[in-house]
C-alpha cells in the first residue's frame, strides 16, 4: 500500500446511513428550546455502578444513568485531554484538528472549526463553562477558545492552583505533593476544592438561567477522578484497602509491542511515587501501593458522584429538570495497573472506553409526579443507597466525535452537515455519527431505520509515539517528536491497532511502514493480554477486516 493521507484512509471508513432529526422534534421556537447541560469528567474510565462496577458507590451518576440512553460502547478518538477534548467539542478527529499533543490551537494550525458551544450560541443559547472543559493553555489560546464559544467568560475555580502543589500532608506530618492525597477540608488552601467550587458556580449559573428567556448551554467540567488523587479524606472509608484488589492482568503482557506500551511518567514524578524507588519504565509498582492507588481513584470518584450529585439536584430545585437535556461523558479512561500501566496514553480499552450517556426529559424518562424530584441528592454513604437499575442502554460501538451532532440533534438545531474529505477549509462540519437513532422517539413523524446492528459500528481511536521503544516522553510525545501513529478500530468483537511510520510536517501516515501490531478477541480475551496480530496475518486477518481491501485498491 503507497503511501496513504491518513485523513482519506481514516474518514473514508466511518460514512455511514445517519439520521437527521431537524427541527422537526421541537420546532424552532426558543421558548420550547431545550437547554443542555454536558458534563465532562477528567480521566474517568468505566469505574461506576451503572456500567456493572460493584465495588463502586456512584449512586447519583448511577441515577442519572437509570433516566438516561447508556452507551455501553463509547470511546474516545485520542487517550489524552487536550487532543480529546478538542476533538469531540470541535466534532472532528486529531487528524484534522492536527492536535496530538498540547501545543496548538486548532483554528490557527488546523482550520477554523466551529465548536459544539460556538453553534448552540450562534442558535441563541447562552453558553457558559465552568471548570475545565476546554484544556486550559495554547490548545484553547489561552482562553478556552473565548469569545467564540463562549457567552460569558468561563469559570476557573480559584483553588485549582493548589492541585499540584504540597498540601497532601504525609504520615511524617509534613505537606507533600503527593499522588495519594486524602485531605482534611480544614486542613487545606482556601478550605475548598476545585469541583466543589465548580459545583458552585454551576449551581449559580443554573439559577440565574431559571428565569432566562433565551435557552441555556452549560459546559461543566469536572477534575477528579484526574491526578492526584486529591478528596476529601472520609471518602477512603467507602473502599477499605482489604476489599480492594489488583487489577485482574497487572503485568504487562509479554506479547505487546513496547511501542505499545507507555511508562506512566507523570505519577513518577509525585512524592510519594519517587520514594519507591521504581524502575523506568516497567515498574512495577509493589502491590500495597497498588491497592492504594486503585483505592484513592475510586474514593476520587465517589467524591466526583456526590458534585454531580449536587448539581443534578440544583437543576431539579430550580424546575429545570424538563426542560434541560443531560450529556455526562469523560475525555478517556485511565489504567488502574492493568497491563502493568498507571495512565491513559495508550490504544487500550481501559484508556479509551468512556461513559457516555443522554438524558432527555420525556424521551428517555417520564417527569416525576408534582413534588417528586427526578434527581434527588443521594449520599454515598448512606448503606440504603442500592444500585439503581440502569435504564435504556445501546452497544453499539460509537465515538466521542459524535457529540456534536447528537446534541445539536437532541436539541433540536440542524444538524452540521458531514464533513467533506478533507475538511480543513470547511469551518462548520462534523465527522461524527448522529446518535439520534438509537433514542426511540415514539412521536417522530419522519422515517428512521431503527436498524441496531452492533456488528457493523466501529469505533476509531489513535496514539503518537516518538520512538519504538518506551523512553521519557513516549506519553505525551510533541508534534514535532511524533514518529509512530497507532491507529486502532474497536469492532463489538475485537480490538485491532497498528502502529505506522508518521511524518509530523506533512502530517503523514505510512500504512507500508508497519513497526508493530496488535489484535485482541474480546470474547477470550476481554482485558487485551493476547496479542494475535502475528497469529492472525494475511488472509485470516483481510477477512477480519474487510475495510482494508476496498481501502488499498482504492488508493
Ligand atoms: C431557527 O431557524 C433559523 C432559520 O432557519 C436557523 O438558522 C436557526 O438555527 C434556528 N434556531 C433554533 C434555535 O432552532
Ligand atoms: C473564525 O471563526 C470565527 C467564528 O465564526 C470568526 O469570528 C472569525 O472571524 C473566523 N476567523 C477567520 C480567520 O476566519
Ligand atoms: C488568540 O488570543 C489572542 C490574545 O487574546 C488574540 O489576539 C488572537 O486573535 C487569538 N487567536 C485567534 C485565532 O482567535
Ligand atoms: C468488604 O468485603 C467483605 C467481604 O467480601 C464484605 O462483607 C464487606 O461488606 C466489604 N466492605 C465494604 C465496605 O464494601
Ligand atoms: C510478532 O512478530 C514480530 C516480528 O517477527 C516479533 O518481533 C514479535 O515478538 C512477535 N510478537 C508476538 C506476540 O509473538
Ligand atoms: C529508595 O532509595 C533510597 C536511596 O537509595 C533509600 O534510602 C530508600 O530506602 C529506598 N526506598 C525504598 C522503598 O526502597
Ligand atoms: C417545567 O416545570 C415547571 C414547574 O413545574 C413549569 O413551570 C414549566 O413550565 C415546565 N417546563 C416545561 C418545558 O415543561
Ligand atoms: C513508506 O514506507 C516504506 C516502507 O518502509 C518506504 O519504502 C517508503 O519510502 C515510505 N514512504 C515515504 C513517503 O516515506
Amino acid at each position: 500500500m503507497p503511501l496513504l493521507d491518513r485523513g482519506l484512509f481514516w474518514l473514508s471508513l466511518v460514512l455511514g446511513p445517519c439520521a437527521s432529526l431537524g427541527s422537526a422534534v421541537w420546532g424552532n421556537n426558543t421558548k420550547d428550546a431545550l437547554n443542555v447541560l454536558l458534563i465532562i469528567v477528567d480521566d474517568l474510565r468505566l469505574s461506576l455502578g451503572c456500567y456493572g462496577d460493584k465495588l463502586i458507590k456512584s449512586p447519583n451518576i448511577d441515577q442519572l444513568a437509570s433516566h438516561s440512553l447508556l452507551f455501553q460502547n463509547a470511546f474516545a478518538q485520542q487517550a489524552v485531554c487536550a487532543p480529546s477534548r478538542v476533538s469531540f467539542l470541535t466534532g472532528r478527529r486529531p487528524d484534522t484538528t492536527r492536535l496530538y499533543d498540547f501545543n496548538s490551537y486548532w483554528r490557527v494550525q488546523a482550520g477554523n472549526f466551529s465548536t459544539i458551544p460556538q453553534y448552540f450560541k450562534e442558535n441563541g443559547y447562552v453558553t457558559m463553562s465552568v471548570g475545565k472543559v476546554f484544556h486550559p493553555g495554547i490548545s484553547s489560546n489561552h482562553s478556552d477558545d473565548s469569545p467564540y464559544s463562549w457567552s460569558v467568560p468561563p469559570y476557573h475555580p480559584s483553588s485549582e492552583k493548589y492541585e499540584n502543589t504540597k498540601t497532601c500532608r504525609g504520615p511524617d506530618g509534613e505537606l507533600h505533593a503527593n499522588l495519594i492525597c486524602p485531605v482534611d477540608m480544614a486542613d487545606i488552601p482556601e478550605g475548598t476544592l476545585p469541583d466543589k467550587q465548580s459545583t458552585k458556580q454551576a449551581i449559580r449559573l443554573l439559577e440565574k438561567m431559571k428565569t432566562s428567556a433565551s435557552p441555556f448551554f452549560l459546559a461543566v467540567g469536572y477534575h477528579k477522578p484526574h491526578i492526584p488523587f486529591r478528596y476529601p479524606k472520609e471518602f477512603q472509608k467507602l473502599y477499605p484497602l482489604e476489599n480492594i484488589t489488583l487489577a485482574p492482568d497487572p503485568q504487562v503482557p509479554a506479547g505487546l509491542p513496547p511501542v505499545a506500551y507507555n511508562p506512566w511518567m507523570d505519577i513518577r514524578l509525585r512524592e510519594d511515587i519517587q520514594d519507591l524507588n521504581l524502575s523506568v519504565p516497567y515498574g512495577p509498582i509493589p502491590v500495597d501501593f497498588q491497592r492504594k492507588i486503585r483505592q484513592s481513584y475510586f474514593a476520587s470518584v465517589s467524591y466526583l458522584d456526590t458534585q454531580v450529585g449536587h448539581l443534578l439536584s440544583a437543576l431539579d430545585d430550580f424546575h429545570l429538570a424538563n426542560s434541560t437535556i443531560v450529556a455526562f461523558t469523560s475525555d478517556h479512561g485511565w489504567s488502574l495497573g492493568e497491563h502493568g500501566e498507571w495512565a491513559k496514553y495508550s490504544n487500550f480499552d481501559v484508556a479509551t472506553h468512556v461513559p457516555l450517556m443522554f438524558y432527555v426529559p420525556r424521551r428517555t424518562a417520564l417527569l416525576p409526579e408534582a413534588g417528586k424530584k427526578l434527581f434527588p441528592y443521594i449520599d454515598p454513604f448512606d448503606p440504603a443507597s442500592e444500585l439503581m437499575e440502569p435504564g435504556q442502554q445501546v452497544v453499539d460501538l460509537v465515538e466521542l466525535v459524535s457529540l456534536f451532532p447528537t446534541l445539536t440533534g437532541l436539541a433540536g438545531l440542524h444538524v452540521p452537515p458531514r464533513c467533506p474529505i478533507p475538511s480543513f477549509h470547511v469551518e462548520l462540519c462534523r465527522e461524527g455519527q448522529s446518535l439520534l437513532k438509537h433514542f426511540r422517539f415514539q412521536d417522530l413523524e419522519e422515517d428512521l431505520t431503527l436498524h441496531d446492528n452492533p456488528h457493523e459500528s466501529i469505533a476509531y481511536s489513535q496514539y503518537p509515539r516518538p520512538a519504538d521503544y518506551p523512553q521519557w516522553n513516549s506519553d505525551k510525545p510533541s508534534l514535532k517528536d511524533i514518529k509512530v501513529m497507532g491507529y486502532s478500530i474497536r469492532t463489538i468483537d475485537y480490538r485491532y491497532t497498528v502502529w505506522v511510520g508518521f511524518n509530523p510536517h506533512e502530517f503523514l501516515a505510512n500504512f507500508s511502514d508497519v513497526h508493530a501490531g496488535e489484535l485482541y478477541f474480546v470474547d477470550s480475551d476481554p482485558f487485551q493480554d493476547h496479542n494475535m496480530y502475528n497469529d492472525s496475518q494475511g488472509g485470516d486477518l483481510q477477512s477480519l477486516i474487510p475495510w482494508v481491501v476496498p481501502t488499498t485498491k482504492g488508493v
